[in-house]
């Protein structure tokens, strides 16, 4: 299988990492040969060889350098489109940070990616969320893959248990804390720090997104929750469907407030189905102490699905991450390439 990286921010140099962790490890156990042939960055420059990146040797090059426009390459395409056309790549990842008003350039990427017959991984919510129902299509269409487990909850398995785990279920409710970045200020919060220093620190740790106010502000859930409404429920819900509130408005008196009253504040997005259709919001609420979800704590997430057969089934696990979101990624690799073989 070859692969070509389009974005080597946080989520794809994460990727090449973990590649290079258990490249050899997937040849031993799977009998899978997943060969980096391209990585494309705007900023850091493109590199293409289609014999083959060597995962340990572009990392320490741009641990060196900060940049790959030294690196030994066959081809040095000019731009990402490019990268992607001349690849001769089977999957394409798109890992471009994520824009919620237009999904640029992730959608233009994947829309070429599908026109070339490639198939496509992404981390990136923008596309998913605004353009689910077309992108699907396109997929089928061309007998492609379309994945994008990452996309919520980082490496956690939600979208893949949604959607093959539970398949026969029929999904009530799906409510649950998605986003790593705001559970950890609150988490800290509750021991006393202050809002603008945990900000800081989820930036330093590559947990927030690239403008943070995609988190605090709610943004970023409500990105999980349409494309959770469309994917999931097959709902035609848009980001202007959904009621909004973030945590900028949540003091620590306010937390510890709650705490005395046996309650601690979590922001939840939630997706109900009722009489009158979906009905999808992101807000703040105060969850009761001994509540499952009131126990995620730090960047870790949790969704419950509210089901007909299972009752309520719940994903506990990481919501953001470097290597963690890598991972969703190279799951759904592995998937593609195993259904392909
Ligand atoms: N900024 C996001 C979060 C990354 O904090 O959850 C994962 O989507």
């Amino acid at each position: 299988m070859k692969i070509a990286l389009i974005g080597f921010g946080t989520v794809g140099q994460g990727f090449v990492e973990v590649l290079a962790l258990k490249q050899q490890f997937l040849q031993n156990k799977y009998d899978l040969n997943l060969n980096l042939v391209s990585i494309a960055d705007i900023k850091y420059g493109s590199i293409l060889d289609p014999a083959g990146i060597v995962p340990v040797k572009v990392l320490n090059h741009f641990r060196k350098h900060g940049n790959l426009f030294d690196f030994p390459t066959q081809i040095r395409p000019e731009d990402s489109f490019r990268a992607i056309k001349q690849s001769g790549a089977d999957i394409i990842i798109e890992a471009t940070p994520t824009n919620l008003k237009t999904a640029q350039p992730a959608i233009d990427h994947i829309r070429l990616a599908f026109e070339l017959g490639k198939n496509v991984v992404t981390c990136n919510k923008g596309p998913v969320a605004l353009f689910y129902p077309e992108l699907k299509a396109l997929a089928q269409k061309k007998q492609l893959a379309f994945k994008f487990e990452s996309t919520v909850m980082s490496g956690s398995p939600i979208i893949n248990t949604a959607l093959y785990s539970l398949k026969g279920c029929e999904f009530k409710k799906i409510r649950g804390i998605m986003n790593g970045t705001t559970n950890f200020i609150l988490t800290q919060m509750e021991a006393g720090q202050h809002y603008a220093e945990v900000l800081t620190e989820a930036q330093r740790l590559g947990y927030a997104e690239t403008d943070p106010s995609g988190d605090v502000d709610g943004w970023d859930t409500l990105a999980k929750v349409v494309i959770l409404a469309n994917v999931v429920f097959g709902g035609q819900i848009k980001m202007a469907d959904v009621k909004r509130k973030g945590i900028t408005g949540l003091s620590l008196e306010d937390i510890q407030n709650g705490l005395k009253k046996g309650f601690r504040w979590k922001l939840i997005g939630e997706i109900s189905l009722t009489e009158n259709g979906l009905s999808a919001k992101v807000e703040p609420q105060m969850v009761p102490l001994d509540h499952p979800l009131a126990m995620v704590m730090g960047t870790s997430n949790a969704i419950s699905f509210t089901t007909d057969l299972l009752g309520e089934v719940t994903i506990t696990g990481a919501g953001a991450g470097r290597k963690e979101t890598a991972f969703g990624v190279l799951n759904d690799i592995i998937n593609i390439a195993q259904s392909k073989a």
